[in-house]
């Protein structure tokens, strides 16, 4: 039958790859690169046990670095509209790249979605 677990569905080598796909954007995105670390593979590192848990997997994330706190974790970066919007289409070519579709695809999408806009903490700039 089908696996109730997205983390399942998935499965932990193409989590790694979406994951790998993603922050290899991220890195050339002008919008973005300018608010992350040059070295993205501690960060890489942390979202694929923290996307492990979102999905339903082991708590990996939490064990290590506790309660995630994702919105006061992210309050020190400028979260604008913009940016959460160049953070989804980072994460569509991603799942494009590795070959997501369906309907995992589009349920998991539409959360990060919400988790994204709910990660905005600052207005565009009016340039
Ligand atoms: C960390 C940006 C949305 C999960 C970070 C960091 C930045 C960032 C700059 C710090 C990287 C580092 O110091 O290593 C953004 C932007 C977003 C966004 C611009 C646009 C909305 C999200 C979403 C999720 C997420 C939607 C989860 C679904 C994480 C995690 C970390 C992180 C797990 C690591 C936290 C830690 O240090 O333990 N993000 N993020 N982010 N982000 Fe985001």
């Amino acid at each position: 039958g089908k696996p109730i677990i997205p983390y399942e569905e998935i499965g932990a080598e193409r989590l790694s790859l979406l994951v790998d796909a993603f922050y290899a954007r991220v890195a050339m995105h002008p919008k973005l690169k300018p608010i992350f670390p040059d070295d993205l593979s501690e960060t890489a590192r942390k979202q694929k046990q923290f996307m492990t848990q979102y999905l339903g997997g082991p708590n990996i994330y939490s064990e290590e670095h506790g309660h995630p706190r994702l919105k006061a974790r992210h309050n020190p970066f400028p979260i604008t509209p913009e940016r959460a919007q160049a953070w989804l289409e980072c994460m569509s070519e991603a799942m494009d790249e590795i070959g997501l579709s369906g309907k995992f695809r589009e349920t998991f999408y539409q959360r990060l979605v919400m988790t994204a806009h709910h990660m905005v903490n600052a207005p565009d700039s009016e340039e």
